[in-house]
């Protein structure tokens, strides 16, 4: 993958230095483990340190529920937005490959969705991948009740065999629920936050079940873990490009990021963004806004304001260079949908030329701009991507000032609520 952006010629020079050396700082502490928020830094050497036995055991267990008919991922946030947007980049649409199929809940409380996805369950064999750090959180544990319901009714004592728990190593209700019916476990390591957990066991068994290679999604990540490492000098790493330019942006006015793709399938990996930057810098009445938009269906519903609408926004552009799957225009004798000027051209040239009109537009209505290619969608490029996202949004956080790594302000909700059910 490759960064593309204009923005830092436009700042002048004594203020980019600055934000350089303040970023130099920052990685040092960083690999060091020094500053706010530390001891949550296990995510950094993820990709090299995860052992070979770890993964086969992942693949193993994933062997055993790729019998099933349907596999319910049950989790919210970090406990399963890594594993969607992963799982929704590689599928192709329309197709079989994902048998058993993979289908998420936990992630909210809707009656409707529990309702019937339970009455859909009804005569499947179904098997449930349960995750939570803190196995406290009441929108998985909610969903799991229910599911583990049927599944008792369906399968008597033979229940707990299709279902696994991913959580704490000791703490919380779902430990103790494990240990008692004697799920298989898998552990989310104490120094990883949900957020930053797609590498662990949390995203990589639900990837596995989907029927994706976890060995060369970790490979990905790993390339990635290099080339940012501590070695790489601060003005060659893009991970501190990326983090520096949000920050230029951001202090001139720019408080809003919208990632923007042009393929459905990048849908999701923008959801998981938006968690991991608007969890990590949303604080202390900071932080940039991170939203998203899908083009260029967005550019016929949100489009309008993107140009013309308050100047407080930028984007970042995930560019696919070469799809999967190559279409062409056909010709026709006829032509009355005037089509014919994109005869033989194929499908995705429209929509790169969609995407370079797009841009240059945006700029040119004081939208900046930056551009992330990535040579195509495959486990390998996204183990890329996913790894430069986590390292780039612990500098932007500790940059703005904030410790990346905590979420004081979801307990709020978390409150009110449990007051009101009478916890
Ligand atoms: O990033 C985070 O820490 C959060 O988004 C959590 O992932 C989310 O709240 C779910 O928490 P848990 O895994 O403890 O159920």
């Amino acid at each position: 993958m490759n960064i593309k952006q204009n923005i830092t010629n436009r700042f002048d020079k004594t203020t980019v230095e600055s934000l350089y050396s303040q970023l130099e700082n920052i990685k040092n502490n960083l690999h060091n483990g020094i500053g706010e928020g530390s001891e949550f830094t296990g995510w950094l050497h993820l990709p090299s340190e995860v052992g070979e036995s770890k993964i086969q055991e992942i693949e193993q267990t994933a062997e055993k529920l790729k019998k099933t008919d349907a596999v319910v991922i049950v989790g919210i946030g970090g406990s399963y937005l890594g594993a969607k947007a992963v799982i929704s980049a590689l599928q192709k649409p329309f197709s079989q490959q994902d048998k058993p199929e993979i289908i998420f809940a936990g992630n909210h409380i809707s009656d409707t969705y529990l309702y019937h996805l339970l009455n859909y369950l009804e005569n499947k064999n179904f098997g449930i991948v349960v995750i939570s750090k803190s196995g406290t959180t009441l929108e998985p544990a909610l969903a799991f009740r229910l599911l583990r319901n049927l599944l008792n009714k369906q399968k008597g004592e033979k229940a707990s065999e299709y279902i696994v728990a991913i959580t704490d190593k000791e703490k919380g209700a779902l430990k103790k629920l494990a240990d008692k019916e004697n799920f298989k476990t898998f552990v989310i390591p104490d120094n990883v936050g949900g957020r930053f957990s797609v590498l662990t066991p949390v995203g990589l068994l639900p990837i596995s079940i989907a029927g994706f290679d976890i060995k060369k999604l970790i490979s990905g990540a790993k390339n990635m873990e290099e080339k940012l490492s501590l070695k790489t000098n601060i003005k060659d790493d893009i991970a501190i490009e990326y983090a520096l330019v949000r920050n230029l942006l951001y202090q001139n006015g720019k408080k809003i990021e919208i990632m923007a793709n042009y393929t459905p399938e990048l849908k999701y990996f923008a959801e998981w963004w938006k968690q991991l930057y608007g969890e990590s810098e949303g604080k202390n009445h900071k932080g940039i806004f991170p939203a998203s938009v899908n083009f260029t269906t967005d550019l016929h519903s949100l489009g309008q304001y993107i140009q013309d609408g308050e100047r407080i926004l930028f984007e970042t552009v995930l560019n696919i260079k070469n799809t999967n799957t190559k279409l062409e225009v056909p010709f026709d004798n006829d032509n009355l949908d005037g089509l014919n000027y994109l005869a033989e051209k194929q499908v995705d040239f429209v929509n790169k030329q969609a995407m370079t009109g797009t841009i240059k537009a945006h700029e040119s209505g004081n939208v900046p701009n930056i551009v992330i290619d990535i040579d195509s969608l495959n486990e390998q490029n996204i183990g890329e991507l996913i790894y430069f996202f986590e390292k780039a949004c612990a500098y932007s956080a500790y940059l703005l000032g904030v410790n990346p790594f905590n979420q004081p302000g979801v307990e709020d909700y978390k409150r009110n609520m449990y007051e009101l059910l009478k916890k």
